[in-house]
């Protein structure tokens, strides 16, 4: 499957929304461990994705998919600890990472609790030696889910910030305009190294943004999601 940045995303509209997402990830999985014996999944953050995780988890479990061959990464951490309400890593742990039984040395989480440079540089290492041991230039996701702001931010990518200029690093410290502010995310280089891209999003007030990404607005940061040599599918809720 050859694509790229100027290769269409796939949309996918259905009222299935959490079995068609948990679908689409453990598609993913499987094909990625069939191949390179590894599925490398960034988690997107915030509210939407919790029920698709939980159905990956089940449907995983089912299927018997070896979760130690798992390794899972965030597109963005908000600098707070780990049990708190607005931690991206706690939601995931309730979800995925427990029912999974993913082994805690392979989730990269980004310590929130910590320095922000600190943290982001730390996790730039961890992915950094991933990369190397693989050959890469820069670490290549299987899959990083996303999802989308109405003001048409991604991971933390908030319109206005500097982050969106990043050209070297993976991930960077930024303070944004959804609370709580200081957050920790990939940046454009990173995301756009990925084999696969999915956006899910499930919120019919979403849809004129969907639309404008989709189109390419530029006023959007999510409209510069444009994998080098990869695939960008939607997948939206009705
Ligand atoms: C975050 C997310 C952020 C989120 C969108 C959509 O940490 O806040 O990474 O990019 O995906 O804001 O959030 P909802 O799914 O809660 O609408």
């Amino acid at each position: 499957m050859q694509t790229d940045a100027l290769t269409p995303p796939e949309i996918l509209r259905t009222p299935a929304f959490v079995a068609d997402a948990a679908r689409f990830i453990l598609d993913c999985a499987k094909r990625a461990i069939a191949e390179r014996g590894l599925f490398r999944l960034s988690l997107a953050g915030g509210n939407t994705p919790k029920p698709v995780y939980a159905e990956f988890a089940r449907l995983g479990n089912d299927g018997a998919l070896p979760w130690d061959r798992v390794q899972i990464t965030f597109g963005d951490e908000r600098c707070v600890a780990p049990d708190h309400a607005d931690s991206n890593y706690r939601m995931a742990r309730e979800s995925l990472l427990e029912a999974a039984g993913i082994p805690e040395g392979n989730v990269f989480r980004i310590a929130g609790e910590d320095d922000p440079e600190a943290a982001a540089r730390n996790l730039e290492a961890r992915l950094s030696a991933v990369a190397s041991r693989l050959g890469e230039a820069r670490y290549i996701h299987d899959l990083i889910l996303l999802g989308l702001g109405e003001d048409g931010h991604t991971a933390s990518l908030f319109p206005g910030s500097p982050a969106l200029m990043e050209t070297e690093r993976n991930l960077i410290p930024v303070i944004g305009p959804k609370p709580p502010p200081q957050r920790i995310s990939f940046t454009f280089p990173l995301i756009n190294a990925a084999r696969e891209i999915a956006f899910l999003v499930k919120d019919p007030s979403k849809e004129q943004v969907i639309q404008e990404v989709i189109a390419g607005d530029p006023r959007h940061p999510a409209s510069h999601v444009r994998p080098v040599n990869g695939r960008v599918t939607w997948i939206i809720g009705e």
